[in-house]
C-alpha cells in the first residue's frame, strides 16, 4: 500500500523553522509536493507546489513584498490561503489554489489542510522532561519499511553499536509486546554493552537496558523511552525519551523527524540536564544514522508480510499494518478486501 496524498488530514512534521526564510521552500509529503513560504508578517504558509496555471513549481518562485507567492514562469500571485491573481489577465476567474495550515511548533514547521484542527496537532512536551533538540534523517526506504525497522529490537546487535545489547547477549533478552485498538506497545529489557556515549549519561558495565515504546498512527509515530538501572536494581537518573515521526515523502522514501527528550528524578543531577539532554541528542542521532545506512539493503521489502518466518519480536508488526490502514490511511474495514475486513473486526 503506497502512502496517499490525503494523509495530509493528520499535522506532520516536515521542515525545522528555520530552514525556511524568505526563500520558498519545496517539501514532499506522500507523493505531493508542497511550497511552503511566509508571509508578510513572517506566518509560515503552504500551496500545493504546482502552480493552477500550467504547474510550474510555485516552490520556485519568489514572495512579493505584500507576503504573496509569485510563480516564476507567468507571474500569477496567491496569498496564504491559496486565492490567485494573474496580472496579465486581471479579470480572470478561478485562478486560485488549494492552500495548507502550516504550524510552528518544536523548532518546526507541521502541515496539515485546512480543516484538520489543531487539538490533532501532537503534543510531545511532558512536564518533566527537557527538551534536548531535534533533527531529519532522510530514510532510502518505503514507509512501511522504516516504520517495521523501528517496531523491533532484534536487529540491535547487528545493526547497532551503541545502544542495547551485543552479539554474545541476544540470549539474553526480554521482551513484551501489547496490540491495541490505536496503539501497539512494546518493552524490551537486555545487558547494556560498553560504549564511551552512554557513560555520559551516567551509565556503566553491568548496567540493564530498559526500552519501553508505543506508536500511534495520527501521524506515523513512536515515543521511545530508555532508562537504565544498576546490577543491584537502582535506577540510573536520566530517562530519554525520543519521539520520531515516520513521514513518507515518495513511494521510495521515508524522513524521520526526531524530538529528543531527557529527565530526572534525582535533584542533585538537574543542573546536568541540559548537557545530558545534549548526549542523549547525540545518542539517537548516532543510533538513527546506524538504522537509515542500512535500511537500503532491505528497500525492496514487499509490503505484505505474507510468506514471512515471522519470529516473536515482530509481534506488532502485523498489527501495525492494520492500525495504519485504517487510522492513517484512512481506509474503512468494509472498504477493504474482505479478509483484512475480517481481522479488523476480530472475527
Ligand atoms: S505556470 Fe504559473 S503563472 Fe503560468
Ligand atoms: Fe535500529
Amino acid at each position: 500500500m503506497e502512502p496517499t496524498p490525503d494523509v495530509v488530514r493528520h499535522f506532520h512534521p516536515v521542515l525545522p523553522a528555520s530552514a525556511l526564510g524568505r526563500k520558498p521552500v519545496r517539501v514532499e509529503l506522500a507523493g505531493r509536493a508542497y511550497a511552503l513560504f511566509r508571509d508578510a508578517a513572517g506566518r509560515p504558509a503552504a500551496l500545493l507546489d504546482a502552480c493552477p496555471h500550467r504547474f510550474a513549481p510555485l516552490s520556485r518562485g519568489r514572495v512579493t513584498k505584500d507576503g504573496r507567492l509569485e510563480c516564476p514562469y507567468h507571474g500569477w500571485r496567491f496569498d496564504s490561503r491559496g486565492n490567485g491573481v494573474n496580472p496579465s489577465q486581471p479579470d480572470l476567474r478561478h485562478c486560485d489554489t488549494r492552500g495548507f495550515q502550516v504550524v510552528e511548533h518544536l523548532g518546526y514547521l507541521w502541515l496539515a489542510q485546512q480543516d484538520t484542527p489543531l487539538s490533532a496537532l501532537p503534543q510531545l512536551q511532558s512536564e518533566d522532561y527537557v527538551f534536548g533538540g531535534s533533527f531529519s534523517t532522510l530514510f532510502r526506504a518505503p514507509l512501511h519499511v522504516s516504520l517495521d525497522n523501528f517496531s523491533e529490537d532484534e536487529h540491535t546487535p547487528f545493526v547497532h553499536t551503541r545502544l542495547g545489547w551485543d552479539g554474545p547477549h541476544t540470549d539474553a533478552v526480554e521482551f513484551e509486546a501489547h496490540n491495541f485498538d490505536d496503539r501497539t506497545e512494546v518493552h524490551y529489557r537486555a545487558p547494556q554493552r560498553p560504549a564511551p556515549i552512554i557513560r555520559l549519561l551516567g551509565v556503566a558495565p553491568g548496567d540493564t537496558f530498559h526500552n519501553d515504546w508505543v506508536t500511534r498512527f495520527d501521524p506515523v509515530r513512536s515515543v521511545y523511552t530508555i532508562r537504565w538501572v544498576t546490577a543491584a536494581g537502582r535506577p540510573r537518573p536520566f530517562v530519554t525519551q525520543a519521539h520520531i515521526f515516520f513521514v513518507p515523502e515518495t513511494a521510495t522514501t521515508t524522513r524521520l523527524h526526531v524530538f529528543s527528550f531527557l529527565r530526572t528524578d534525582v535533584r542533585a543531577m538537574r543542573p546536568l540536564l541540559p548537557l545530558a539532554a545534549k548526549a542523549a541528542l547525540g545518542l539517537t542521532w548516532w543510533e538513527v544514522r546506524d538504522d537509515a545506512r542500512f535500511i537500503p539493503m532491505v528497500a525492496d521489502t514487499p509490503y505484505s508480510h505474507k510468506g514471512m518466518r515471522l519470529d516473536r519480536y515482530d509481534k506488532p508488526l502485523v498489527h501495525q499494518r492494520r492500525l495504519m490502514e485504517r487510522i492513517y490511511y484512512g481506509v474503512q474495514p468494509e472498504a477493504a478486501p474482505l479478509s483484512l475486513a475480517r481481522e479488523a473486526s476480530g472475527a
